[in-house]
């Protein structure tokens, strides 16, 4: 059965637009998240600009801040210092990725952890990682959402995860072997050194597909019954399509989806809510639930 993603995040944007009502209600200001974007790459263009679209409907104030590939890293880092110093601004991100010739470590590492909505700082990561409160990363929040809302068992669960990314893959198997609900299970990472990942896969009561490799996961790769997330969205060409592609998942999903119990379609399962873990978190910073003000 399909995971419906997008109707999850369209409930939960809900909610916080309610929230957020409240707050103005009460007197408090909107929350108000900025985002940098650097340069033109069709796939964060389209990322932010749906950002930008869910803070107006969750109610938020947005800032979109933009440069072209040639910026500096020192006039990045001065547009961080001044969003750090900037007492309107609740949380603030830089999308990634950035043109070669920037550190992406040195931009995260800039950021006031107390306004690093995409939870990437390392004090942020630390956090996480010994289970303390703070602003998960986005997409790994999304997807323990998903796992919760649609009450998937993961408790002594085989989940094996597929890619070692900072942004995807490190923080979900962190989370999802966290003594915690949903969360308690088994976790393998598998990434492009592993040797047997058919075998390991075939193993797993869950599996989470983030690789950024259309198509990865065969039906060959999947016990009968398990859950499949698929984070990837490759662009691959499709010439009946007005944009000249359209995006496609990690999974084999044709042949797959007979196999699973459940399984996230691509698009409208984790993307919408990666997005809407973002809106979370500028709720979390608004209301300095996390670090008090
Ligand atoms: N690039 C891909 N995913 C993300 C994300 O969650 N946040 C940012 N800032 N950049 C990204």
């Amino acid at each position: 059965m399909l995971i419906d993603g997008k109707k999850v995040a369209d409930d939960i944007k809900a909610e916080i637009a309610q929230t957020v009502a409240q707050m103005v209600a009460e007197g408090k200001k909107r929350p108000h998240l900025a985002a940098i974007l650097v340069g033109h790459d069709g796939g964060s263009e389209t990322y932010v600009a749906h950002k930008v679209k869910a803070c107006e409907q969750c109610g938020f104030t947005s800032t979109l801040i933009r440069y072209e590939d040639d910026v500096t890293e020192e006039e990045l880092l001065e547009a961080i210092a001044r969003l750090n110093a900037d007492a309107d601004v609740d949380g603030f991100i830089v999308q990634l990725p950035l043109p070669r010739h920037i550190s992406e470590q040195r931009i995260i590492e800039a950021i006031d952890y107390r306004k690093d909505v995409d939870g990437f700082h390392p004090v942020n990561v630390g956090r996480m990682s010994i289970g303390l409160p703070t602003f998960l990363s986005a997409t790994p929040a999304g997807i323990m959402e998903l796992l919760q809302r649609y009450d998937i068992p993961t408790r002594g669960a085989r989940c094996v995860v597929l890619g070692r990314s900072n942004i995807v893959g490190k923080p979900v198997a962190t989370l999802m072997m966290q003594k915690n609900q949903p969360g308690d299970a088994t976790v393998t990472v598998c990434h492009s050194a592993t040797v047997g990942i058919k075998e390991i896969c075939r193993e797993a009561d869950i599996i989470i597909a983030a690789l950024g490799s259309p198509g990865f996961v065969t039906a060959d790769m999947v016990k009968d019954g398990a859950v499949i997330v698929d984070v990837g969205t490759t662009r691959v060409p499709d010439a009946s399509r007005k944009s000249g592609f359209r995006l496609r998942g990690d999974v084999d999903f044709e042949n797959v989806e007979s196999k699973c119990s459940w399984i996230t379609p691509v698009p409208g399962g984790v993307g919408p809510m990666t997005i809407v873990s973002l809106m979370k978190n500028t709720l979390l910073a608004a209301r300095h639930d996390i670090y008090p003000a």
